[in-house]
């Protein structure tokens, strides 16, 4: 596999290729990642759920991102394999062009090659003023946990006509803007098909049916370690397999290609 880049991602998807992510947050748990030979590892702000014990993401800041990603990009020095190293902005850390450039800066520097973002049209000009300098930007749409308060909840997006609309016009828009990854969270199989279709840019999905050109966990769920309320679209890769954790992120790995995950029990219709 060697070393990951973003053009690989494109050629994957232009080639009808699947791929797959995982979030890691420590150097050892990075190094089990590139054996495994997943192709994206995101430092999401997820660590503030499965590491720091928070409710939601919202308390993680930048330093907290900037430091667990410098252990994971050390953790991957020594590997053959180099996933592509993606890292969360955390909460209010992107509000204007300005700031968001300062602190993806931030990130780049403790070892991220792409940052990712969540929000639709109010994200545009900063979006743009990253990716015209050579940064790269991955967009989250659909179930943006920094904004789950204004959401009402974890709750699947896109479910009517008209919030399916907003969000299709929101990822064409992001892609315009200069976005070169997508991810969509609990929104309905048939729209995150409808936008993966559009986009020349892949799209990864979670908690968003089958047809997206990637998978994304966590991977604390993926072991079997779900704290609270076990989302749908989560599956334990870990029990049952003789091979420890290298083995559990293997058979997720294995299955996305397959197509065996996700079923229809992970989707939402
Ligand atoms: O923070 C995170 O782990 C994420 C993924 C669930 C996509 O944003």
């Amino acid at each position: 596999m060697s070393k990951i880049t973003i053009t690989t991602l494109e050629s994957k998807k232009k080639n009808a290729e699947k791929f797959t992510c995982v979030t890691a947050y420590d150097a050892s748990f990075a190094k089990l990642v590139a054996q495994s030979e997943i192709e994206t590892l995101l430092v999401g702000d997820s660590l503030g759920n499965v590491i720091q014990g928070e409710q939601t993401t919202v308390p993680v800041t930048i330093e907290e991102i900037s430091y667990h990603m410098s252990c994971v990009a050390r953790g991957l020095r020594d590997q053959t394999n180099q996933p592509l190293l993606i890292a969360d902005m955390p909460y209010m850390s992107y509000t204007t062009p300005e700031q968001t450039i300062e602190n993806a800066t931030y990130l780049m520097q403790s070892g991220a090659q792409m940052v990712k973002l969540e929000g639709g049209d109010w994200l545009l000009d900063s979006v743009y003023y990253l990716s015209e300098r050579g940064l790269n930007v991955c967009g989250h749409l659909g179930l943006t946990p920094q904004t789950v308060d204004a959401l009402g909840g974890f709750k699947v997006q896109g479910a009517t006509d008209a919030q399916a609309e907003e969000i299709f016009n929101q990822a064409v828009a992001l892609e315009e803007a200069g976005a070169r990854l997508l991810v969509l969270e609990c929104v309905p199989t048939t729209l995150a098909k409808r936008i993966t279709e559009t986009l020349l840019i892949p799209v990864i999905g979670i908690g968003a049916g089958p047809y997206t050109d990637s998978q994304v966990l966590v991977i604390y769920d993926m072991l079997g370690i779900t704290t609270g309320k076990k989302p749908r679209f989560v599956k334990d890769f870990l029990t049952g397999n003789n091979s420890g954790v290298l083995g559990a992120l293997q058979s997720f790995h294995q299955a996305v290609l397959t197509g065996e995950y996700p079923q229809k029990e992970h989707c939402f219709e």
